[in-house]
């Protein structure tokens, strides 16, 4: 179909390489350990992976180890796997975890991954409620800045949720999970049917469309802006169908205690048409919104709100060992 795995970058041919010696295996992965890394508890799962922390045992530098059961995965999976790879390896941005290698053995796969101590968004905003409103515009606005890299590439995440964005210690958020995402002039992906998580779906998922763009991740900010500023989803419904009809008809409605710049901001996001949707550049200059520079500071950046304590060191120290 065209959707090949992408080329090898020249750090994945070499443990690729390296990988073939079953000698070179055993040294690499030891017991608890996968190459330079110490692995230690699990932070995080999906379908077909776990995510555990790990320390390099040089620099003692935290990492995600995102680790693959390639034997559980058919050949689809196996596919979003070399887009995510690919995706990643593209991406190098503040918001956006990287990925800084690969170590591959016959069974497993593993991500070395930027580590984002902070949580998800999902889980702030269960524990808080929602987001307060300079919370919502530096989160937003990163994210924002996020994807307007990511499509400015011609990548586009295609599951964004609140699950998927992760926060470092000292609150910078980082975009994660990049399974789902493909390039935009990657055709055959852009037809592909479904992907990521129904309440953030824009309606042409749910459409015969032929063509699906980066503006399904324009929706799903939106539903995600509405997630950060009422703590509910604009979308709910008991049964899937009912769902698609919710988000067919745009059948949503903003409390009337939110901002007004920031219900313009939904409104202009949540449109049924993806032409008719703000551009990404549009909603980066609107004025609810707080810029954010880099390199990050969370002082710099909660001119109002109170901090959550001091920022937390992002390296493990010695009593991270056992
Ligand atoms: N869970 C999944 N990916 C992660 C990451 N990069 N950092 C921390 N926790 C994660």
């Amino acid at each position: 179909d065209g959707d090949g795995p992408p080329p090898l970058s020249p750090l994945q041919k070499l443990t690729t390489d390296m990988c073939k010696d079953e000698k070179t295996i055993k040294e690499l992965i030891i017991g608890r350990r996968v190459g330079f890394y110490k692995v230690r508890g699990e932070i995080g799962y999906g379908t077909f992976s776990r995510v555990k922390l790990a320390f390099h045992a040089l620099t003692r530098d935290k990492v995600a180890l995102k680790i693959l059961d390639r034997t559980r995965m058919d050949p689809q999976a196996q596919r979003l796997l070399s887009r995510e790879i690919g995706s990643m390896e593209a991406l190098q941005h503040p918001n956006v975890v990287r990925l800084y290698e690969v170590v591959e053995t016959p069974c497993r796969l593993y991500l070395v991954l930027e580590y984002a101590g902070g949580g998800d968004l999902h889980n702030r905003i269960c524990s808080e409620g929602k987001l307060c409103d300079t919370a919502c515009k530096i989160t937003f606005a990163q994210i924002l800045a996020a994807i307007k890299y990511m499509h400015g590439i011609n990548i586009i995440h295609r599951d964004l949720k609140a699950e998927n964005i992760l926060f470092t210690c000292s609150g910078c958020v980082k975009v994660a999970d990049f399974g789902f995402s493909t390039q935009v002039s990657n055709r055959s992906a852009a037809l592909d049917t479904f992907c990521g998580s129904p309440p953030y779906a824009a309606p042409e998922l749910f459409r015969d469309e032929c063509y699906l763009g980066p503006q399904v991740d324009v929706w799903a900010m939106g539903v995600l802006l509405f997630f950060m500023v009422t703590g509910t989803m604009p979308f709910r419904a008991e049964t899937m169908g009912k769902l698609r009809r919710c988000i067919m008809d745009c059948a949503y409605s903003v409390p009337p205690w939110v901002p007004g710049p920031c219900q313009r901001l939904i409104r202009g996001i949540l449109k049924a048409a993806p032409a008719e949707r703000c551009a990404v550049d549009q909603m980066l200059g609107c004025d609810w919104l707080l810029p954010v520079e880099f390199p990050w500071s969370p002082l710099a950046a909660r001119p109002l709100g109170p901090l959550r304590g001091p920022p937390e060191s992002e390296r493990g120290s010695l009593e991270d060992e056992e």
